[in-house]
C-alpha cells in the first residue's frame, strides 16, 4: 500500500480556469478563450524551456504564456492587466471536493504532499489561500532542478523530498502528460479524469483512473 501521495498542484488541486471570471469581467467574451489559452502555452513553455535548457520559473513562464494569450485576443499586454490577471493565480480556488479529500486522507494517517511545476511562492500563496498548509508535509516545487515535469528530475526529487521509493508514492494529477511522466518514473500514478479529459497517447496508462479526488481512499 502506498506511504505516501503526491498531489500535481494546478488543474488536479486548483482549478487554473477560476481565473475565466475575472478574465471575462475585464474583457467580456473573451474569458474563456483568454483562460483555456493562457493554460495551454503555460504548459507549452514549460516544456520548451526544458527542452532548451532555458529555464525561467513558473512564475515568468505564467506571466509569458499570459502575454501570448492577451495578444492572441488582440489585448495589450499592459502593466495593469498582466498584474491584476497574475495576481489572480495566486488565489486560484481549490477543486470543489479537494479540502474533503485532504482531509479523509489525512485521518487515514497517509503523507500527504504537493509535487508541482509551480515556484515556491506561488505554491506557497495557493496553499496558505487554501487553508491547506497543516494537511501536507510537503510542498515540493521543481524550481531546485531547474526542469519541469515530465522530466524525471522533477520526480526525483519528490522521491528524495519523501524519502520513500516511487513505487511506495501514489502519484496523483488530472493532467494527462503528468500521469504519464509519473507512470514511466514508476510511481503508483492516478488520473484524475475530470469531465473534459482524455488520456494522452503517450505508450502508458495511469494504474488507476477516477473522477473525484474523494475516491482515492477507495483506492488505498
Ligand atoms: C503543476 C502543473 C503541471 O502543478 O499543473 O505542476
Amino acid at each position: 500500500m502506498a506511504k505516501a501521495i503526491a498531489f500535481d498542484a494546478y488543474g488536479t488541486l486548483f482549478d487554473v480556469h477560476s481565473v475565466r471570471a475575472l478574465s471575462e469581467e475585464l474583457f467580456p467574451g473573451k474569458g474563456p478563450a483568454l483562460s483555456q489559452i493562457w493554460r495551454q502555452k503555460q504548459l507549452e513553455y514549460t516544456w520548451l524551456r526544458s527542452l532548451m535548457g532555458r529555464y525561467e520559473d513558473f512564475w515568468a513562464v505564467t506571466r509569458d504564456a499570459l502575454v501570448y494569450a492577451l495578444k492572441s485576443q488582440g489585448i495589450a499586454p499592459t502593466t495593469v492587466v498582466l498584474d491584476r490577471l497574475m495576481d489572480e493565480y495566486l488565489r486560484l480556488q481549490p477543486h470543489t471536493e479537494a479540502g474533503e479529500a485532504l482531509h479523509r486522507l489525512k485521518s487515514m494517517g497517509i503523507r500527504l504532499s504537493i509535487a508541482s511545476n509551480g515556484s515556491p511562492a506561488m505554491l506557497d500563496a495557493v496553499v496558505r489561500n487554501a487553508g491547506f498548509e497543516t494537511l501536507l508535509e510537503a510542498v515540493i516545487s521543481v524550481d531546485p532542478v531547474r526542469l519541469f515535469k515530465p522530466h524525471d528530475a522533477a520526480y526525483k526529487i519528490v522521491t528524495e523530498t519523501l524519502d520513500l521509493p516511487a513505487k511506495d508514492i501514489l502519484f496523483v494529477s488530472s493532467n494527462g502528460f503528468d500521469v504519464a511522466g509519473a507512470s514511466y518514473y514508476g510511481f503508483e500514478s492516478v488520473w484524475i479524469q475530470r469531465s473534459t479529459g482524455q488520456m494522452e497517447e503517450l505508450g502508458i496508462q495511469p494504474r488507476h483512473a477516477i473522477r473525484f479526488l474523494t475516491d482515492i481512499p477507495g483506492l488505498l
